[in-house]
């Protein structure tokens, strides 16, 4: 894979895949998006005191250490799941200035979460577990239940079966009631897809740069 490094609009870095002409992340804000998308509209949108998270795409592991930073200070305990099918480097992980977004003492729980071991359960720090999962997402049977689902795959135009109605059906299946689903999309497909797996959806405004998202409910 031919991976670069790079600046989005808010000094945040991210990761661009020139084989796919992608990016894992806005270019305008890697850091805004991820905070919008799925720490405003998605983690903030739950009340429990203990929250299953899985994650579609564990990538840089962004999202990971940004809903690590937004919990710290509560009573919320988080299970956080990730699947992720091309993991990459440490080296380049290194690389990313996250680091500039987080408390330094951020840092350690971030660089724990990239050597921690895959396919296994691993206690990140008190009321933070993270069990990275190497998989194909398009193949992968749900064992767990989840309250809140980070859909964070490369965009439909790029990996349409990714955002497939099976797919979306499997996630339903393994939702806990009124669990809900974020996503940075908001492609009519997508939202088809996803009501037609039986998700309520709503349109939001998007993040800095996009006109909308999408959260979808198990009502
Ligand atoms: C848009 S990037 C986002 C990554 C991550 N959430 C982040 O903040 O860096 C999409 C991620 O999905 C992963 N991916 C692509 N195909 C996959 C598949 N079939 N199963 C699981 N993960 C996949 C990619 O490797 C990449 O890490």
């Amino acid at each position: 894979m031919a991976l670069e490094i790079k600046k989005t609009s808010d000094g945040s870095t991210t990761i661009y895949n020139s084989d796919l002409n992608e990016n894992y992340h806005s270019s305008f804000g890697a850091v805004s998006e991820s905070m919008h998308v799925f720490i405003k509209n998605g983690l903030q949108h739950i009340n429990k005191l203990q929250i299953n998270i899985l994650e579609i795409g564990f990538g840089t592991g962004l999202n990971a250490i940004l809903t690590y930073k937004a919990t710290r200070d509560s009573n919320t305990k988080v299970n956080y799941t990730a699947l992720e099918f091309y993991p990459l480097d440490l080296k380049l992980i290194s690389n990313l200035n996250f680091v500039d977004f987080i408390q330094p003492s951020q840092n350690e729980i971030f660089t724990k979460m990239h050597e921690c071991e895959w396919n296994k359960e691993v206690l990140i720090h008190s009321d933070f577990t993270l069990h990275k999962i190497m998989t194909n997402f398009n193949q992968f049977q749900f064992k767990s239940f989840y309250d809140l689902v980070y859909f964070d795959a490369f965009a439909p135009d790029i990996q349409p079966e990714m955002w497939s109605e099976t797919n979306f059906k499997k996630i339903y299946n393994s939702l806990n009631p009124s669990g809900i689903l974020v996503t940075y999309s908001a492609k009519g497909l997508v939202k088809q897809n996803l009501r037609s797996a039986g998700f309520t959806v709503t349109r939001l405004v998007g993040a800095p740069g996009k006109r909308h998202m999408l959260r979808a409910e198990k009502i």
